[in-house]
C-alpha cells in the first residue's frame, strides 16, 4: 500500500567493536518487531576493521526488515571503507552512497556527508589547496545527495547522514567542535525537494535529538547515545 505510513527504526553510531559478541542481535530482532525499516546512520564499526565490520554482518542478518544505511568517520579509520561496506552488503545492507533507493513507496538518499561548518562560520574554498580540498569534500557529499534526491519518484522520502545538516541538533556539543559535526551544505539538497519528509543522522553523540531545516523538515539525531536516554530504548521510530 503506497499511502500506508512507514515506520522507519533508526539508530546512529553502533562502534561496533573486536571484543563485541553479537551486539546488536537481540535489538535488531526487536526492531524487527516494531519497524518497517531500520536506517543505520553510520560509525557503523569503531575503527572501520573487517573484524568489526564482519560482526556486525552477523547482527544483520538477525534483522528480518530491510536494513539500508551509511558509513561514518570511524568507518574509514582503517583506510578500508570499500571492505567494510562489502562485508555489510553482503550480510544483505543496503549502503547508499551513489545511488537511491527505493522501499514499499519510500524513496531512501543518503551519504556519509562531511564537516565544515555553518552560516557564516562555514569554511570557504579559499586559498590553500588543502583547504579548498576540505570544502570539495563537502561538496562533493552535498551533490551526492542532491543528485539521489533528484531521481526518486516517490512521493515521501528519508534522507539518511552521519553528519548532520543543521545546528539544532547537536546542541549540547561544546561549541568549540560545531563546525567538524556537519556542513550546511548538506542541508540545501534536503530543502530542495518536498518529497523529503525526514533526516536521519548521527555522530553527534551529545546531542540534541529534535531539529528542523530552514523550511521546517524535521531533522533526528539518532546517535544512539542521544536516543537512549530520551525513549529508553537505543533506536529512533519515525513514521513517514
Ligand atoms: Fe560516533
Ligand atoms: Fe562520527
Amino acid at each position: 500500500m503506497a499511502n500506508k505510513p512507514m515506520r522507519v527504526a533508526a539508530i546512529g553510531d553502533l562502534h561496533v567493536q573486536e571484543s563485541d559478541v553479537a551486539p546488536y542481535r537481540e535489538l535488531f530482532a526487536e526492531i524487527s518487531q516494531h519497524a518497517d525499516v531500520l536506517a543505520l546512520c553510520g560509525d557503523l564499526t569503531n575503527f572501520g576493521k573487517s573484524t568489526e565490520a564482519e560482526i556486525l554482518a552477523e547482527d544483520i542478518k538477525a534483522c528480518s526488515i530491510p536494513v539500508i544505511g551509511v558509513l561514518g568517520n570511524h568507518d574509514y579509520e582503517c583506510g578500508q571503507p570499500e571492505k567494510v561496506a562489502e562485508i555489510l552488503r553482503g550480510a544483505g545492507m543496503t549502503l547508499l552512497d551513489e545511488q537511491a533507493h527505493e522501499i514499499d513507496g519510500v524513496g531512501f538518499a543518503g551519504v556519509k556527508g562531511f564537516m565544515g561548518g555553518y552560516g557564516r562560520g562555514e569554511l570557504a574554498p579559499f586559498g590553500e589547496p588543502i583547504a579548498k580540498l576540505f570544502v570539495d569534500e563537502a561538496m562533493n557529499e552535498a551533490r551526492k545527495l542532491e543528485n539521489q534526491l533528484r531521481t526518486l519518484r516517490t512521493d515521501r522520502s528519508v534522507a539518511v547522514l552521519h553528519y548532520s545538516p543543521i545546528v539544532d541538533t547537536f546542541e549540547g556539543e561544546p561549541e568549540a567542535i560545531h563546525q567538524y559535526l556537519g556542513s550546511q551544505r548538506l542541508c540545501d539538497p534536503i530543502d530542495r525537494f518536498d518529497h523529503v519528509k525526514a533526516v536521519v543522522h548521527g555522530h553527534a553523540h551529545h546531542g540534541t535529538y529534535e531539529g528542523k531545516t530552514p523550511l521546517g523538515k524535521p531533522v533526528y539525531n539518532v546517535a544512539q547515545f542521544v536516543v537512549k536516554p530520551k525513549f529508553g530504548r537505543p533506536y529512533a521510530l519515525i513514521e513517514v
